[in-house]
C-alpha cells in the first residue's frame, strides 16, 4: 500500500452518494465541488472490500449475531490504538453513533430535562435533544484566534442552574478541530464527578489525532467516571464505511447498560446487519496498513491546505490537531456568512458546511473537509485563492 491508492480520482456520482449526488435537491451549483459531508473520497481498505465480496458471494443474508470474533476485534483495536481495556460485555452495538446519542437521551432524562453540550458542535447533539422534547443547554466552547477551550466555571453553573443529567462531549472535536489533552479532561471530569452526571462521549475521531499525540479516551482519562460514562466508538469515520452504518458503545456499568440497551431495543434497533459485522472485524484487524497510509495522506493535505491560507488576508485557521476537518475563520473579510457562503458556491464553486449549522457562534466559519485526493484539493484552494484575498 503506497499513497497512490489515495490520489484515485474515484468518480462518486451517480452512485446514491450524499456527498455528490444531491446537490440539486440542496440547491447548490451542478459543478461545485463538494467538501463538505464527513466522509472520505477514498475506496476503504482492500482488505475490508474483500471480506465484503465473500460474504455477498456466499448469497445467504438472513439475522445475524456475533460471535466472540468481533468482540475481540473491537477490544483489540481499543488496546492498541487508545490503550484502553474494554470487556467484552461492555460493548453495545448501535448502527451509527447518532442513534447512540439519542439512545442516551432518552434512557438518561426525561421529557423537558435539560442535557448539556458543547457548542459549536457536530449538529445531531443538539438535534437528538431536541427533536426528544429535552431542553439543550449550552455551554459554549471559548474562542481566542480561532482557538478553542473549555469554559469549566460556565459549565459547572449551568449545570446547577439547568439542573442538567447528560452531558454529551465531543472528543476529539468535531467541528474545531481540538483534541483535549489529558489534564483538560480531568479538569472536566472533577466537574461531572462533582455533579453526579452521566456523561457520554463521542470519540468517532480519536482515529485522526495528529502529531505526537496519542488518542485520549475519556475512558483513560478519567477512570473514576467509569460507572457513569457511555462511549462512542467506530470504525465507519477511520475507514469510510458510514454508509454500512457500526457503531460500538462502550458502557462498563451494567447498570448503565441494560438502561441503554433497553432504550435502543425499544425502537426495534436490536442486531446490526452481516456487512456491518463483516466489515468491522475486517476493518479493525487487518485495515491497519490501509489505515497508516491514508493518516499521512491526510495529514499531508491539511499541511497543504495551511501552506495556501496561512499567507491569505481574508481566510485564516488553526491547524486542526484532530479530525480531517478544517474550519475556516472567514471573518476578517467582513461580510456576513450568507455572502461568504454565495461567493463559495457561485464564485469560486466550492459546497463548505456553514459555521452556525454547528451553532450560532459558527457564523463567519465554514468547515472544509479534506479527505480528498490531492488532485480534488489543489482545485478546491485555487479555487479559494482566485475568490478571496
Ligand atoms: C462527532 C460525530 N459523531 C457522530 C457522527 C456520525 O456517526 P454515525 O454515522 O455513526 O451515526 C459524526 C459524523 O460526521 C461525527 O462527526
Amino acid at each position: 500500500m503506497d499513497k497512490s491508492y489515495f490520489d484515485v480520482l474515484v468518480n462518486r456520482e451517480n452512485t446514491m452518494c450524499y456527498k455528490y449526488d444531491f446537490k440539486e435537491k440542496n440547491k447548490k451549483p451542478k459543478d461545485c465541488i463538494p467538501m463538505w459531508v464527513a466522509d472520505m473520497d477514498f475506496r476503504t481498505a482492500p482488505e475490508i472490500i474483500k471480506a465484503l465480496k465473500e460474504k455477498s458471494e456466499y448469497g445467504i443474508f438472513g439475522y445475524s449475531d456475533t460471535t466472540g470474533e468481533y468482540e475481540e476485534a473491537v477490544a483489540y483495536w481499543a488496546e492498541r490504538h487508545y490503550g484502553i481495556d474494554i470487556d467484552s460485555s461492555w460493548i453495545v452495538k448501535t448502527p451509527g453513533i447518532i442513534f447512540a446519542l439519542s439512545d442516551a437521551v432518552r434512557a438518561f432524562t426525561s421529557v423537558g430535562e435539560s442535557v448539556i453540550i458543547q457548542q459549536p458542535v457536530y449538529h445531531p447533539f443538539k438535534n437528538m435533544v431536541v427533536q426528544n422534547g429535552r431542553n439543550m443547554v449550552s455551554n459554549d466552547l471559548t474562542e481566542n484566534d480561532g482557538f478553542y477551550s473549555m469554559d469549566l466555571e460556565d459549565l459547572e453553573n449551568k449545570i446547577e442552574k439547568y439542573n442538567c443529567k447528560l452531558f454529551m462531549l465531543c472528543n476529539p472535536h468535531n467541528p474545531v478541530g481540538r483534541y483535549w489533552t489529558e489534564q483538560e479532561l480531568k479538569e472536566l471530569g472533577n466537574v461531572l464527578l462533582k455533579h453526579n452526571m452521566i456523561v457520554l462521549s463521542d470519540e468517532i475521531h480519536a482515529d485522526f489525532v495528529w502529531g505526537q499525540n496519542k488518542p485520549i479516551s475519556l475512558l483513560k482519562a478519567v477512570p473514576e467516571l467509569k460507572d457513569r460514562m457511555i462511549v462512542c466508538q467506530s470504525p465507519s469515520k477511520t475507514f469510510n464505511i458510514a454508509g454500512i452504518q457500526v457503531a460500538n458503545i462502550i458502557i462498563p456499568n451494567k447498570e448503565i447498560r441494560d438502561r441503554f440497551i433497553s432504550f435502543k431495543k425499544s425502537v426495534g434497533c436490536d442486531e446490526l446487519n452481516i456487512f456491518a459485522l463483516v466489515s468491522c472485524i475486517a476493518a479493525y484487524t487487518k485495515g491497519e496498513e490501509w489505515y497508516n497510509c491514508m493518516r499521512e495522506y491526510i495529514y499531508d493535505n491539511i499541511l497543504y491546505v495551511e501552506s495556501i491560507i496561512n499567507p491569505m488576508k481574508e481566510i485564516s485557521m488553526v491547524r486542526p490537531e484532530a479530525t480531517y476537518l478544517i474550519w475556516l475563520d472567514f471573518r476578517k473579510t467582513g461580510l456576513s456568512s450568507d455572502k461568504i457562503e454565495n461567493k463559495l458556491l457561485n464564485e469560486a464553486g466550492v459546497w463548505f458546511n456553514r459555521g452556525e449549522m454547528f451553532g450560532a457562534m459558527g457564523e463567519g466559519f465554514f468547515r472544509m473537509n479534506v479527505a480528498c485526493p490531492r488532485k480534488t484539493l489543489e482545485d478546491v484552494m485555487s479555487r479559494l485563492k482566485n475568490t478571496f484575498k
